[in-house]
Parts: C-alpha cells; sequence; structure tokens
C-alpha cells in the first residue's frame, strides 16, 4: 500500500491493514512530548480561527461542544458538522494529522429526543433502550460528533439529587442491563461504523451519594456498597465495550476521583483491565485544587495523570503542565504514554483516521425515529393509582389544565442540547385529535375560570410536575413536594366531586403522598420527549395499556430519604407493623410511599407462590424459578414479573431484597402465563469483608411479584463442594 507522506513524516499507522495496537504504537513513536501532551487536552467548543494554530501544533486532542459548566441546562447554538470537517482539515495539516475527537452531550436523543433516562428505566426494557440510544447515534454523527457523554450509570437512591433524572435509578442489574444496552446501542459491533458513537459510561464513581443530595458534594462511602452496588453498573459498561469512562466530581472518602489511584487505576484499569479512555468531567481535574488535595494547578495535573485520567476536560491543567512536569522528573513520561495510547486507541476505534464517511444532511425527526420516541415514551409512562378514572372513556367532557399545558420544549426534559420544542407533539394537540370536541383546553393558570370548567367536565386532566430546570446538574432541591401552587390545584379540582386524573412530569420520586389521596388516577411520565403528547393520548385514551415500573423508590416524604431497596437488615428486626418500628421514625412510618418496581395496569393481575425445578444447586448447576400470573380483569395487560433474592446469612450485611431479573408477560383477560428465571449460584456473588468476591453455600431466598414491596418466597440451598469458596470474576 502507498502510504501517505505529508511533509517530512510518513504515517504508516494509517494503513487499516495493521494491528490497532501496531498502529497505536506507531503513531505515539513519532509524537514528541508536547504532541502527546496535546492528546490528552480536551477544550470547549473549539474555534477553527481561534484555535488554529494549537491545532496546527498539534496541542488540542479533543473538543466538547457545550454552552458551559452545566451544559445540560442551557441552549446552545448546536454543531455545525462543516466547521468540524474544517477543523478536521487543519488537523490534517499539522505534522502528525492527527485528527480531533469530538464529544457532545447525547444524552436521550439527538434531534429525535426520547424520555429521560429515568423514564426509559421505567420500561425495564433494554432492547428500547438500545433501539433509542442507536436512532441518538444515527442523527448525532449526522452533526459530525464522534463521542457521547453518555450514558450515565450512577446507582441513584436519593431523589433531591437532581441528576438521578440522568441515570437508570437505583438498582445495580437494572442499571447494568440498561447500561450495557445503550453502550451497544450507541457503539453498535463497530464503533467505527459511519452511523456509530462512542459511549462513555459516568461518573465513576458514588456521585449518586452526593451528601444530603446537594449536587457535586462529598461522599462517604465504604469499600462494601461501592463494590456491591456502585461499581457494578460501570463494569457491565466496561464489559459491554465502552469506550470511555468519566471521572466523577465527588471524592470517595477524602479523596477527589479526579486524583483516586486506586478506583481508576488499580480498579477500573487494573482489575477490570479496560483499556480505553477516562476522561476528567469539566474542569475536574481544577476543582482538585478547590477540593483542597492540590496545591496549584500543576499539582492537580500531577496527582489526575498519577490516578489515571487520560484526557482533561477543559481545565488546561495537562496542557499548561504536563510536558514541564515530565521534563522536570516529577511524572514518568510512562503514565503519559499511557493516557496517550487509551486516546490514540479511542480514535482508531471511532474510525477516525478512516477516510471521513458521506453524512446525511438531514437529521430532523421521521416517522421511523418519531414511532422509537413514541414507544419509548409510551414504555415510561407509570400509572401509581386508578380508581376507575383512566382509561378515558368512550363519551364525556374532559378538561386538561395544569402547569404543563401549555409547555413543549419543558417536556423534552434536562440534557437536551439538539431537541426543538416546535418538534413536539403537545398533550392538547393530541388528546385534541382523539377527542375532538369532548375536550376543552384551559389556559392552566389555575384561575375560578379553571374551576368552573372542571365543575361542568365529566373528566380533569391536570398536567403537573417539575420544569426540567428544576431537574439534571446542579438543581437539587430540598423539599419533594410539587412546585408551589399545584398541590392547590388538585385539593381544589378534588373538592369538586369530579373524576381527577393527575399526570406528574418529573425528573425524580416526587413525594405524592397528597396527590395519591386526591386524585383518582395517577400517571407518573417523566420527560417523555418528543412524543410526549402522542404517548400520553395512547394511555390516557387506553388505545396503549400503560406498562412503565418505577425504577426508584418514591419516598413517603423528604424526610424519608433514604429509602430504597439498598436497604440492609438491622440489628434490629425491620418489620412491617407499626409497634416493631425499634429505632425508626417516631413521628411516621417508614415504608416507601411507592416501593421500586410498582407501576399498575389497567386489569387486575394475582400471582402464584413462586417455585423451583430443584430446590438445592451446586457449583456449575442452575434451577428455573417459576411463577404464574393471570389476568382477572377485563383488559390484556403487560405484566412485569419481578424476581428478587435475599442472602439470608453472609459475611457482610446483604440487602433485604435485590433485583436480579424480570420478565414481560402480555396476558389477555382470563389468560394465565408463567415467567421463568435461571438462576446459577453466580447470581449471589458479591464482594466480601476481604474485598474479594464469594459465593456463600447456605440459604437463598427467592423471592417473585409484582414489585420490590410484594413479594412471594421460596427457599434454595447452594451447596459448594465442601466449603464456601471466594470467586473471583473472570
Ligand atoms: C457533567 C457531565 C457532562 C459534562 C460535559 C459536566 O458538568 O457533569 O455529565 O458530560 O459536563 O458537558
Amino acid at each position: 500500500m502507498l502510504l501517505p507522506r505529508i511533509g517530512r513524516v510518513a504515517r504508516p499507522w494509517l494503513d487499516p491493514a495493521l494491528d490497532l495496537e501496531a498502529r497505536v504504537e506507531l503513531l505515539l513513536a513519532e509524537m514528541t512530548l508536547d504532541e502527546k501532551v496535546g492528546q490528552t487536552h480536551q477544550v470547549a467548543n473549539i474555534d477553527p480561527g481561534q484555535n488554529a494554530e494549537a491545532l496546527r501544533e498539534g496541542r488540542i486532542g479533543s473538543s466538547l461542544y457545550a454552552s458551559g459548566a452545566t451544559a445540560g441546562n442551557e441552549r446552545d447554538e448546536g454543531v455545525l458538522s462543516s466547521v468540524i470537517d474544517e477543523i478536521q482539515g487543519i488537523a490534517d495539516g499539522s505534522r502528525l494529522g492527527i485528527p480531533v475527537l469530538f464529544g457532545r452531550d447525547v444524552i436521550h436523543g439527538h434531534r429525535t429526543v426520547t424520555p429521560i433516562p429515568l423514564g426509559l428505566a421505567a420500561s425495564f426494557d433494554p432492547d428500547l433502550v438500545r433501539e433509542a440510544c442507536t436512532v441518538a447515534a444515527r442523527e448525532a454523527v449526522v452533526d459530525g460528533i464522534a463521542w457521547t457523554f453518555a450514558p450515565m450509570v450512577d446507582i441513584s437512591e436519593e431523589p433531591r439529587w437532581g441528576r438521578v433524572a440522568e441515570s437508570f435509578g437505583e438498582q445495580p442489574v437494572l442499571s447494568g442491563r440498561l447500561a450495557a444496552a445503550a453502550v451497544t446501542g450507541f457503539q453498535g459491533d463497530r464503533p467505527a461504523d459511519a452511523d456509530r458513537l462512542g459511549a462513555c459510561a459516568k461518573h465513576f464513581v458514588g456521585y449518586g451519594l452526593s451528601a444530603g443530595g446537594r449536587d457535586y458534594d462529598t461522599v462517604s462511602v465504604g469499600e462494601n456498597t461501592l463494590r456491591n452496588l456502585h461499581l457494578r453498573p460501570f463494569r457491565d459498561a466496561v464489559e459491554a465495550g465502552v469506550l470511555s469512562v468519566m471521572a466523577a466530581f465527588n471524592d470517595v472518602d477524602g479523596t477527589p476521583m479526579h486524583s483516586h489511584r486506586r478506583l481508576l487505576r488499580d480498579v477500573l484499569k487494573g482489575e477490570w483491565g479496560f483499556d480505553g479512555v477516562v476522561v476528567a468531567d469539566w474542569n475536574g481535574i481544577g476543582q482538585i485544587v478547590h477540593e483542597g488535595v492540590a496545591a496549584d494547578l500543576r499539582d492537580a495535573a500531577r496527582l489526575a495523570i498519577e490516578a489515571g485520567v487520560d484526557l482533561d476536560m477543559v481545565s488546561g491543567a495537562y496542557l499548561a503542565h504536563l510536558s514541564d512536569l515530565v521534563r522536570d522528573g516529577v511524572v514518568d513520561e510512562a503514565l503519559v504514554d499511557d493516557a496517550v495510547r487509551r486516546v490514540l486507541r479511542m480514535k482508531l476505534r471511532l474510525g477516525l483516521f478512516d477516510p471521513p464517511a458521506e453524512r446525511r444532511h438531514d437529521n430532523a425527526p421521521t416517522a421511523g425515529t418519531r414511532d422509537v420516541a413514541r414507544r419509548a415514551a409510551r414504555a415510561a409512562h407509570v400509572l401509581v393509582r386508578n380508581e376507575g378514572a383512566l382509561p378515558l372513556g368512550a363519551e364525556g367532557s374532559v378538561l386538561l389544565t395544569g402547569a404543563f399545558v401549555h409547555e413543549g420544549e419543558a417536556l423534552l426534559g434536562t440534557w437536551v442540547l439538539d431537541g426543538r420544542g416546535d418538534e413536539v407533539v403537545s398533550p392538547a394537540a393530541a388528546l385534541g385529535e382523539r377527542l375532538g370536541d369532548r375536550l376543552t383546553v384551559d389556559d392552566g393558570r389555575f384561575s375560578d375560570r379553571t374551576l368552573q370548567r372542571a365543575r361542568v367536565a365529566d373528566v380533569t386532566v391536570a398536567l403537573l410536575g417539575e420544569h426540567p430546570n428544576r431537574s439534571g446538574e446542579a438543581n437539587s432541591v430540598s423539599d419533594l413536594r410539587l412546585p408551589p401552587g399545584q398541590l392547590d390545584l388538585v385539593c381544589s379540582l378534588a373538592g369538586l366531586g369530579k373524576p381527577v386524573v393527575a399526570v406528574v412530569y418529573t425528573g425524580r420520586p416526587l413525594d405524592l403522598t397528597e396527590v395519591l389521596e386526591l386524585a383518582d388516577a395517577v400517571l407518573v411520565v417523566w420527560h417523555p420527549g418528543v412524543e410526549a403528547g402522542s404517548a400520553l393520548a395512547d394511555v390516557l385514551t387506553g388505545d396503549v395499556e400503560p406498562t412503565g415500573r418505577l425504577p426508584m423508590t418514591f419516598p413517603l416524604s423528604t424526610g424519608h430519604i433514604p429509602t430504597s431497596t439498598h436497604q440492609r437488615p438491622t440489628g434490629r428486626l425491620i418489620r412491617a407493623d407499626v409497634d416493631h418500628q425499634e429505632g425508626r421514625y417516631v413521628d411516621a412510618l417508614t415504608y416507601p410511599r411507592l416501593p421500586f418496581g410498582y407501576g399498575l395496569s389497567y386489569t387486575s393481575v394475582e400471582y402464584t407462590a413462586p417455585s423451583l425445578a430443584r430446590t438445592e444447586i451446586g457449583d456449575n448447576e442452575m434451577t428455573t424459578l417459576s411463577v404464574t400470573v393471570t389476568n382477572t380483569g377485563d383488559r390484556p395487560c403487560r405484566e412485569l414479573v419481578q424476581a428478587y433474592f435475599r442472602d439470608p446469612v453472609a459475611q457482610v450485611t446483604r440487602p433485604l431484597v435485590e433485583l436480579f431479573d424480570w420478565a414481560a408477560v402480555d396476558l389477555e383477560p382470563g389468560a394465565t402465563g408463567e415467567a421463568t428465571f435461571e438462576v446459577a449460584p453466580s447470581l449471589f456473588a458479591y464482594t466480601g469483608p476481604d474485598l474479594t468476591e464469594r459465593i456463600d453455600s447456605g440459604e437463598i431466598v427467592l423471592l417473585t411479584g409484582p414489585d420490590a414491596a410484594t413479594l412471594q418466597p421460596v427457599s434454595l440451598t447452594v451447596t459448594l463442594g465442601a466449603t464456601d469458596r471466594a470467586e473471583a470474576r473472570p
């Protein structure tokens, strides 16, 4: 093959016939120290004019397009593929011609916006998440983007924290499976394909535990909780082949994650063998100085490179100081080489060195992509109460009111950088199409006129909840009740004695205690995306059955946090009756308002007790857990049968229940179906007190049911050879 020769430097690494690692080494061997450092430097919003010289000198390896430090809250000008092409042209003219890696937060759709990740998680459907991310990737590459900072896989059990909206919820198996689905949806089998993006599992690790739910706050967490909970979805993302991992803003027990050598270098890159890029979060390296662990930016650069942060997002610490740190003998050049290898590997894996593919020039939503968004939005709808108000009847008048009645863009949710408000199908439009002149649309202002209209309507649908600028990054709240005024509306409507349906738009679990008491039906729809209205009309009219389930526990009140499925047994038994709640609250009960996994359909379903094909299994053996479900109502449904386990005696305290699998069973009225789950000893692996992963012999209680609080048990005996054994995962 004739290899291009530019200036004095031949570019043998462009030969696609060579092995990837060989290409990386060929390129690395050509690089000066300053060029290497350039590859570890990411700037925001690179500009072909202003940054031309730095590009020509090979001093910029990557750029992200973002409005600023909290980009998910603000609109920006978008990305122009022609500008990206111009920048790549300048980079190609540098001595080594290394292309620039362009990233952007494509979090839940690019132009075709699907529900916020927490809403997607309510589908419990990895195939749907994969499909949604495939659409997002196809649309984003058209704008020249090669890399997205998603999925966010922080285990989220703290509803005050605004960023739960970006997560897949509280359970590690659900988060892990959806994370893997998102990674394969973005990256496909070959991330270099023209319609794929590189993915990024973030934020490594423990960010979901920010003290008090306050964003960016400190995190105190033990190794047991980290390993048995928070690290797990990251590991699933790594096993799914994610090309990059982002360090978290928080510290973990005093060590900032951007300088956490043990977790980044020893666990992620060491134990797990992750060979991709660890990218800093926005100015995360600079923040080590604010955290009081580095004296200045130079010191922060040293700590971060030693810890294993490969790419510096916008702080400039590496560009300013890494070369000198090496020349002064403070930092070993081998550490810089390791970081550069990873960046180059990622660029090669993404096909950036290949001739650019022809891009489609229109990425506006199409009928096909809207279909995906609509299915995803429907799947996110979680019916949490229904006293016969839904589905809406074939006759009768309907009033549509509430704070969200005239919102469009707000229904897209947080972290929407490229979706457009005018492309949202509004609830008023979609319901108007179905209900015609049966529908009255109010101005949503809650006045005496609203109540007058509600008095004469047969049913009122109130669109309530929180605006996306109240969720997402830097948007924590101290009070989980509905924003001011909205509960007054629900109270007044309920006082009229006519059926009230509350539709709740939200980026987090809210305190819905009063709404659940006052409204006849309550539908939690998160921020559903571009097909918000059509999906709502589908579900309200009963054209589609509600199937979503809560991916996070909803607390009784703000004061009850934390409350989640992660609860572990205490020395005092936790019992469901009021008299036996020692050490609990004296002024309130302690159950969740709505448990994890909860969600109704328009019918009723009965469960049998679960049974096991074999009640005892040993090494390399499996059994099947089965449960029968019967639709006892008069409408079809898709029942999400959930399977949990409890390990009653382990070497550390283990959760009272832990989700390990689920199955969707379609049931016509009167029909009976079966859900089966394969059960092997490896399911019960956990990290013990000596920090090795182990599986114990002994009893395991398997539980099935419609949610984490309504479960029936069956006992399994696990017998592993003669003694318990520690099991290192492959
Ligand atoms: C967020 C990240 C995001 C990055 C780039 C940060 O503020 O924490 O999640 O990917 O900005 O926009």
